[in-house]
């Protein structure tokens, strides 16, 4: 099989994370919870996972690093502890349903929520986020590139305009942690949620968020967290605040060596791979008659991924026949990501999304666009 669906999870990881993942199963108690060695051995493998995060997104400290099963309960804790029904947020139409769909709620309960709209091509204009800004504005909750076109927002001049109104900035880099540098201070994020198992290389089940010293979110579930056991309340110290119930030491001690991975290959050596072969794919399939392309591929800078359409063909089917004729597997249908198709006139019709991995090859890509070229015949 050709994987090219790298944006939902990267099946390929290094031989390290699959290794650290059997030498926990075999190895880690529960971290936090003992003073035995596989109790403390667990505590280790956590809290180094945390400062390797810290470093990688600037995130100032390791223990404002809490850790999820996913970006959606990165991106879930982020919004319901940051804003309330009466408070202003501003998000974008880039946005994947784990924003949205939180944001929805709580609009129905009395958020006021505007929406950065997109163009055809999937861009924003960075103006209407100056227009929709107001001085009650709590938050701006924004993706880091969308996963249906690819495009990069510009963080760091979001990040600006949200402070200058005293609004903070959730960003969800649900398809960038581990493809582009993202660094909080610079960029100004407030809270940065992220994924374990998709550019980070990590195993399925890990994901979190960083906090910036000083934001204060509210709990979003209470329970058990090996300390104050007396306390009616849950701790208020990150992460703990943050994390209740047994954390997945096994996935994190995989997710650790995928970072350790990705330290010493460098994020700029992994994301210039995978982003030459999505520029090549792009280059070859947006010349074939029938085919329409997604996104704005001028961009310098984009998540590795490529959507298209093949003449009137339903995106589904297209998905289909790649896998069942070719071994090419793709991602087809609406992407979790309405407003984005709604955006680009795609709802009816969804699109066709290839995204790219460093494990991929030009001899894939070859394969696929003589796929594409073959199908747009048809
Ligand atoms: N959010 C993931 C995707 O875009 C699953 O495919």
């Amino acid at each position: 099989m050709i994987y090219f669906d790298n944006a939902a999870t990267t099946l390929h990881k290094p031989e390290g994370v699959i290794e650290a993942v059997v030498r926990a199963m075999k190895t880690s108690g529960n971290a936090a919870r003992g003073v035995h060695g596989a109790s403390l051995g667990a505590a280790g493998t956590v809290y180094e996972t945390r400062k390797k995060l810290a470093e990688l997104f600037h995130c100032p400290r390791p223990d404002h690093v809490a850790f999820t099963a996913n970006a959606t309960g990165a991106l879930n804790i982020a919004i319901y502890g940051l804003l309330a029904p009466g408070d202003h947020a501003v998000t974008t139409a880039l946005e994947h349903n784990s924003v949205l769909r939180p944001l929805y709620d709580l609009e129905e309960r009395g958020l006021r929520l505007d929406m950065v709209p997109a163009d055809r091509l999937g861009n924003v204009r960075y103006e209407d986020f100056e227009r929709l800004l107001r001085p009650d504005t709590k938050a701006v909750v924004c993706t880091h590139a969308s996963n249906l076109t690819g495009n990069v927002l510009d963080l760091r001049r979001i990040g600006e305009m949200a402070h200058r109104h005293g609004a903070y900035l959730i960003v969800d880099a649900s398809q960038t942690a581990g493809c582009l540098p993202i660094h909080m201070e610079e960029m100004g994020i407030d809270v940065l949620c992220f994924t374990g198992h998709k550019g980070l290389l990590g195993p399925q089940g890990t994901g979190g968020l960083c906090i910036r010293p000083g934001v204060e979110l509210r709990p979003f579930q209470r329970g058990g967290s090996g300390v104050h056991s007396y306390d009616r309340r849950q701790p208020s110290a990150y992460p703990t605040r943050l994390e209740a119930g047994t954390l997945n030491s096994h996935g994190l001690a995989g997710l650790s060596a995928a970072l350790d991975y990705i330290a010493r290959e460098g994020v700029g050596a992994l994301h210039a791979a995978e982003d030459a072969l999505a520029r090549r794919f792009y280059g070859e399939v947006s010349r074939i008659e029938g085919v329409t392309v997604y996104g704005d591929h001028s961009q310098a800078q984009r998540a590795p991924i490529v959507s298209l359409n093949i003449r009137d063909y339903d995106s589904a089917v297209v998905a289909d026949v790649l896998y069942t004729d070719y071994e090419i597997a793709t991602r087809a249908g609406a992407h979790c990501a309405p407003r984005m198709h709604e955006a680009l006139g795609t709802t009816e019709q969804g699109a066709v999304r290839f995204s790219f991995s460093p494990f991929n090859t030009l001899e894939e890509v070859r394969i696929a666009v003589e796929a594409i070229r073959d199908l747009s015949k048809e």
